[in-house]
C-alpha cells in the first residue's frame, strides 16, 4: 500500500481505534492461563504479505492474534522475575515518542531527547543518592552492565598502559573479577561479550543471607596478586536475582579502594532499596560505586525496554565510546551514540521521564516501600502457614518459599511437588509467579515491583499455593484465622 495515499479519514479511524485498544490496555490484565503453543503459532503464521492492507485494520488483528497470550505483567498479581508494569504515563509517553519517531543517537536528529535524557539521568541520581558525572540510557541492565564493564575494562587498560579501543584485550595482563556466587547471567554475559570471557570470574562464596563474603574477596584478591593476576573489577550486587539480598557495598567499597580496583554495582532492581527506609542499611556504600547499574522496566514501572547506567567520571565514559565518521554531522549538543554502544535509538528516556513525573519521588519512595512492606507481609504469611516455609531470608521484595507437605523430606520428590504447584499454580491463571533453585531445592518465588499489587494480591498468591499443594498432594488445606 502507498503510505503516501493514506487518508485523513483512514488516520482518524485507526487512531479513534487505537484510542479506545489503548484505554482498555491499561486497565489490570487478566491472566492468560496456559495457551497451546501450536494454535498460538499458527494464528501468526502466514506469508509475507504481498499486498498492503488499511492502516486501521492492523492493529486489531494484532490483537486479535495475541489474544489468551499475552502475558499479564501489567497487573497487580503478576510476582514473576523482577518485572514491574507500564505506568499510564509511561505507556502514554512511550506510544507517542513512537510516533515521533526521534533517533536519539545525535544531537540534531532529537535535540529534546538529547536534552530530556541528560536532564532524567540527572533525576534518577538524585533520586538514588548517586553521584554520578554522567550516564546513558540503555535497553535494560544487561545492556547498563554491558557499557559499565566496558567502561571500567578500558579504565584498567590505561592503568597498565594499554588502549583498549584501539589495540583490544590481548595486550592486558591476565586479569580478574569478582563477584558472588550468585552474581546474574547478564555480567558474565557482558565480560564474555566484552572479549574478557567469564571464566575471569572469580565466584565468591555467599554467607547465609545469599551475600558475598568479604573475607574470602580479600583472599581471593590477595590469591590473585600473589599469582601475578591483577585483580581487575568488583561486580558487587545490589539486589540478587533469586533472593533480593545486597552484597555488604560499603566493605566491598574499602576493600576496591585498598587495592584499587573498579567497582562496579548491578543494582537492576535493587538500587532503590535505600528509598525503603528499612533497607537504606543495605545499599549503604552503593554511592561509592564507580559505576552502577540500574533497570527501568523493574521499578520504575515503564513498559520493557529501558535501563540506565551512571558514572562517578564522567572522562572515562565518554573516552570508552567516543568516535565520529564523515556522514555524522553534529550539532549544538552531545551525540548519546558517544556514550554508549548503539547508533540509532528510540528516545527510551522519555517514558522515564514520565513516570517521574506521574509518581515524583514521594511516589517512587510509597512504592518502593509498598513493594518490601508488602514482601514482608508476604514472608510472615508463609511463616504463620503449617504448610509453607521460607527457602532463604528475605530481606527485600523478593520471597523464597516452598510448600511442603507433613513429614516430606528435602529431596527430588519435594522439588516435583512444587515444580507442578509452580506450574499449575501460572496455569490456572489468577496469579503469576516463578520459581528458583536454590541450594536447598526448588522453591516457588515471589518478587514484587508492581505499582498495582496489593494485600490481597499477596494473599491470592499464597491461596492459591496452598490450594494447588493440597490437592497435588493430597493433603487437606490448611486453616488459618
Ligand atoms: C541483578 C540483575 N542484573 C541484571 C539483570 C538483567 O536485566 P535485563 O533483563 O533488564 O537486561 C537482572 C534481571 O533480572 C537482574 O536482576
Amino acid at each position: 500500500m502507498d503510505a503516501a495515499a493514506l487518508s485523513a479519514g483512514e488516520l482518524d479511524g485507526a487512531l479513534e481505534d487505537f484510542a479506545e485498544r489503548f484505554r482498555r490496555a491499561l486497565e489490570p490484565p487478566v491472566l492468560p492461563g496456559a495457551i497451546d503453543r501450536a494454535t498460538l503459532a499458527a494464528r501468526f503464521d502466514e506469508p509475507l504479505p504481498e499486498q498492503g492492507q488499511p492502516v486501521d485494520s492492523i492493529l486489531g488483528e494484532l490483537e486479535e492474534k495475541s489474544a489468551g497470550a499475552l502475558a499479564g505483567g501489567t497487573g497487580g498479581r503478576y510476582f514473576g522475575y523482577v518485572t514491574g508494569g507500564a505506568l499510564p504515563a509511561a505507556a502514554i509517553v512511550e506510544a507517542w515518542t513512537a510516533a515521533v519517531d526521534q533517533n536519539v543517537g545525535m544531537w540534531p536528529l532529537g535535540p529534546a531527547a538529547v536534552e530530556l535524557e541528560v536532564v532524567t539521568l540527572r533525576w534518577l541520581a538524585d533520586l538514588l543518592g548517586f553521584p554520578g558525572e554522567s550516564g546513558y540510557f540503555g535497553s535494560g541492565a544487561t545492556m547498563a552492565n554491558t557499557v559499565a564493564l566496558a567502561v571500567a575494562r578500558h579504565s584498567f587498560g590505561r592503568k597498565h598502559g594499554v588502549d583498549v579501543l584501539t589495540q583490544g584485550v590481548r595486550p592486558l595482563p591476565e586479569l580478574a573479577v569478582y563477584g558472588s556466587e550468585e552474581l546474574h547471567l547478564s555480567d558474565h554475559k557482558a565480560l564474555r561479550t566484552l572479549g574478557l570471557g567469564s571464566g575471569c570470574v572469580r565466584a565468591i562464596p555467599i554467607d547465609e543471607r545469599y551475600t558475598m563474603r568479604v573475607d574470602l574477596l580479600v583472599e581471593a584478591i590477595e590469591r590473585d596478586r600473589a599469582s601475578g593476576v591483577e585483580p581487575a573489577i568488583v561486580i558487587a550486587q545490589a539486589g540478587s536475582v533469586n533472593t533480593g539480598a545486597c552484597d555488604p557495598i560499603a566493605a566491598i567499597a574499602d576493600v576496591c579502594a585498598e587495592h584499587g580496583i573498579w567497582l562496579h554495582v548491578d543494582g537492576a532492581f535493587g538500587a532503590f532499596f535505600g528509598l525503603w527506609e528499612p533497607g537504606r542499611a543495605l545499599v549503604a556504600g552503593m554511592e561509592r560505586a564507580d559505576s552502577l547499574a540500574v533497570d527501568a522496566h523493574k521499578w520504575l514501572n515503564v513498559p520493557n525496554g529501558v535501563g540506565f547506567v551512571l558514572f562517578r567520571d564522567a572522562s572515562s565514559h565518554r573516552e570508552t565510546f567516543a568516535g565520529s565518521a564523515g556522514y555524522l554531522t553534529p550539532g549544538a549538543g552531545q551525540n548519546l551514540h558517544e556514550l554508549g554502544i548503539e547508533a540509532s535509538r528510540s528516545w527510551r528516556g522519555a517514558c522515564v521521564w514520565a513516570a517521574l513525573k506521574q509518581l515524583g519521588r514521594e511516589g517512587v519512595v510509597d512504592m518502593v516501600s509498598r513493594c518490601c512492606d508488602l514482601a514482608q507481609e508476604l514472608a510472615q504469611l508463609v511463616e504463620s502457614s503449617p504448610r509453607l516455609e521460607l527457602t532463604a531470608p528475605a530481606p527485600t521484595n523478593i520471597v523464597c518459599f516452598r510448600y511442603r507437605p507433613e513429614g516430606w523430606a528435602d529431596g527430588e520428590q519435594l522439588d516435583d511437588l512444587n515444580r507442578t504447584i509452580q506450574a499449575e499454580v501460572a496455569d490456572a491463571g489468577e496469579v503469576f509467579h516463578t520459581g528458583a533453585t536454590l541450594s536447598n531445592g526448588f522453591c516457588q518465588r515471589a518478587a514484587l515491583v508492581s505499582w498495582r499489587t496489593t494485600a490481597a494480591d499477596v494473599r491470592a498468591l499464597v491461596d492459591a499455593i496452598e490450594a494447588a499443594g493440597a490437592r497435588l498432594s493430597g493433603a487437606a488445606v490448611p486453616f488459618r484465622a
